[in-house]
């Protein structure tokens, strides 16, 4: 148990026992003792934008490649010549291929041969470089020589599922045999799925072919093969395996892309969220560790022949299987708006290349071409590049943002000023897109306004909630804020240990008063995302702790953190409603009290933890009604482990037609996790005898939505 969280407390037994039966108390009952909660229904305030709840996303702990991309094979190029971190996959009867991690030669029945990469006679020399030359020297009857791909962690094997296997290959010192494709246990002895190509020429082709499971158990740590049983040389490129996805999109109309598209079981859990706009590519990912490995847009796109990969700053390659269309495309399939960070000449060493004057014009007509492939009719240059790449209409896009976090790096200093590198992406995409919004990651100073600044806070828990009132006084006449990337995180895990890749019921309730303020302050603050969103989660699998959504192969959930969000975008609204005062209920006060500490300043608002929250602040909250339905709703976090019974004031609001609600109460060590992936989530409740002055109990450590139908 966290101590910032605990008051020893005496329960009001009234307030308990209305909350387990389910009844409701009206003011003129106990009102006395009561805490109040006073909405000024009649006074709306500020409008939300409706882009106020999204997501930000990089490729960070396997969010693409071994996470939302469909692919299942690893090192599908075979340029990755490092692998992914965390123990490397053994197999009994492989060994693995040198140079060319997660691919193993693999032979049986006493069949020999060898298995290398090779860089003669490439299928071309843009991405396809290096191939895996596999040589079959002997057979005996029911042998054979393969390679096998042991996938992100395994390959997840599903019953009754066809999976879409594609790749190059050509015959050499006359072989003239099939190749058979498998889907197989990790020892070989299971055959999940199985398909032949009965001939290969001697000139690179590709092949199709799909493979079909039947009955079988769920299961992730299984291996793909292919295999001869004939001599002689196969070499083989690009390497694909896809299971089904999210939205199904395979064929010509891809523009080169056998298939594509998104994890399901993500996908849904994003989906549910309704989130309303996605701030991509990084992060980090954007600025690159250095010069050669920034996210250059133009080597994610086209053909998959095309895109070499490269290196992420979070220690493994990547495909860019996810490229700048499929970030597009995902966006397009949750009706999400993109929010593009360009690269703006900062990497990820310390300023030591970071790119100024003459050096920063390439890299700002690779912006502008970015933006012209986004949102260009097919008559513009890119804009009809991305028609050949499949995708012939154009995006929405607002929002541009201009590098990542360059008060780091030693990067303030060339951000900054009317020459800066902010100033002049800035006025460069102006001159050319009027109506875009350019983002700023920290205040250019003098010379140019952004039209919007990107703050970031990843907390302490105690932190978080005090920040429930970090904008409350800003300036509002400066520029208007997106929190890009902000998390609550743990200090340590429950046991003592590191803290946990995702996080507890405790990050939930100081997420949830931290948005009770983003949502409280909308004049100013336009949009919020949390970050990071994804984490695979087997050893290796992930660089951060603290991360939203976690999965293995088989398995997604949520964290407690993530039903807080989900909880908030469905019901965000349209206009602010001022609550001009929320009394707590009376609660004992430990035997030091800790003084009411002031908001973090600071756009990180300190890893270093800091005074606890104040105890005379237990219940944060904010409201907020929604356009279309007319629903009054009413957020309440009570954070301490109290009940809090308050008299509603909802005052200038007409009859009600009743009220529902969601709550979502746990420990503050509660979690969940690919074991137990609904552990901590919150339950639908009815209210019947809504009124404007209506008495409710908001339990101890407790999240509260409620919608008051108008209509
Ligand atoms: O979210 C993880 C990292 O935190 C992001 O890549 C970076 O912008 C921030 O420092």
């Amino acid at each position: 148990m966290n101590p910032l969280f605990h008051r020893a407390s005496r329960k009001p037994v009234l307030a308990l026992a209305a909350l387990a039966t389910g009844m409701v108390m009206t003011a003129s009952a106990f009102a006395a003792d009561w805490g109040k909660i006073v909405v000024d229904v009649d006074k709306p305030g500020a409008r939300i934008h409706p882009l106020f709840y999204g997501l930000m996303t990089e490729e960070i702990n396997h969010s693409y490649d071994g996470g939302l991309y469909g692919e299942l094979i690893q090192n599908r190029i075979f340029r990755n010549t490092r692998g992914s971190r965390g123990p490397a996959a053994q197999l009994a009867d492989g060994t693995p291929v040198e140079g060319v991690p997660h691919w193993h030669l693999v032979t049986s029945s006493g069949a020999a041969g060898a298995a290398v990469p090779d860089t003669a006679d490439p299928v071309n020399t843009t991405a396809l470089t290096t191939s895996l030359k596999l040589t079959i020297s002997d057979v005996p009857a029911g042998g054979r020589v393969g390679v096998a791909n042991t996938g992100y962690w395994g390959i997840p094997a599903k019953p009754d599922t066809t999976y879409q296997c594609s790749f190059y290959a050509k015959a050499s010192d006359g072989f003239s045999g099939s190749l058979t494709v498998d889907i197989e246990s990790s020892d070989g002895k299971t055959v999940h799925a199985s398909a032949t190509v009965p001939a290969i020429t001697d000139k690179w082709q590709r092949y199709n072919v799909t493979l079909k499971t039947g009955q079988l158990t769920p299961s992730a740590g299984n291996r793909f093969v292919i295999s001869a049983a004939s001599k002689g040389t196969v070499h083989l490129n690009l390497v694909s395996l896809f299971p089904p996805v999210f939205k199904e999109r395979i064929g010509a109309a891809l523009g080169g892309r056998p298939t594509t598209g998104f994890r399901p079981d993500i996908m849904r859990l994003l989906d549910d969220m309704h989130p309303a706009f996605l701030r991509f590519p990084g992060g980090n990912y954007v600025e690159g560790s250095d010069f050669a490995n920034r996210y250059d847009f133009k080597i994610t796109i086209g053909p998959w022949e095309e895109r070499p990969g490269h290196q992420s700053p979070w220690g493994y390659r990547s495909s860019d299987g996810m490229g700048l269309l499929e970030f597009l495309e995902w966006c397009e399939e949750l009706k999400m708006e993109p929010v593009l960070a360009v690269y703006a000449g900062l990497n990820l060493d310390n300023g030591r290349d970071v790119k100024t004057g003459e050096a920063l014009k390439p890299l700002i007509q690779d912006a502008l071409d970015e933006i012209q492939y986004i949102t260009g009719d097919v008559n513009t240059e890119w804009g009809a590049r991305r028609a050949r790449d499949g995708h012939p209409a154009p995006f929405k896009l607002t929002y541009v943002e201009i590098g990542n976090e360059d008060f780091l790096n030693r990067g303030a200093a060339t951000y900054r000023g009317p020459e800066g590198r902010f100033a002049v992406f800035y006025n460069a995409i102006k001159a050319k897109y009027p109506d875009i919004q350019v983002i700023a990651t920290v205040d250019p100073g003098e010379g140019v306004r952004p039209d919007v600044i990107d703050n970031h806070h990843y907390m302490p828990p105690a932190v978080a909630i005090r920040n429930a009132h970090l904008y409350d006084n800003a300036d509002r006449n400066g520029p208007k804020i997106i929190e890009g990337e902000w998390a609550s995180q743990e200090t340590r895990g429950p046991g003592g240990g590191p803290r946990p890749l995702t996080p507890t019921f405790q990050c939930a309730l100081s997420d949830a008063a931290f948005l009770t303020g983003l949502e409280r302050n909308a004049d100013i603050v336009i949009m919020s995302c949390y970050a990071p969103l994804f984490a695979r989660v087997e050893p290796g699998g992930s660089q951060w702790r603290t991360n939203l959504i976690g999965y293995n192969g088989l398995v997604s959930y949520g964290s407690p953190p993530y039903y807080v969000q989900k909880m908030f975008y469905n019901a965000r609204g349209d206009q602010v409603i001022p609550i001009s005062s929320i009394v707590p209920q009376r609660i004992p006060a430990p035997a030091t009290e800790p003084a009411p500490a002031a908001p973090a300043p600071g756009r990180r608002g300190g890893r270093g933890g800091g005074p606890p929250p104040n105890p005379n602040e237990p219940i944060f909250a904010c409201a907020s009604k929604e356009d279309a339905s007319g629903d009054i709703i009413l957020k309440v976090v009570n954070v301490f482990d109290v009940d809090q019974t308050v008299t509603v004031e909802l005052v200038g609001a007409k009859d009600f037609k009743g009220a529902t609600g969601q709550v979502m109460v746990g420990h503050p060590d509660d979690t969940n996790t690919v074991d137990e992936p609904f552990r901590t989530v919150p339950k639908d409740f009815v209210i019947h005898q809504a009124s404007s002055s209506w008495i409710h109990t908001f339990p101890d450590h407790s999240i509260t939505v409620i919608r008051f139908k108008t209509k």
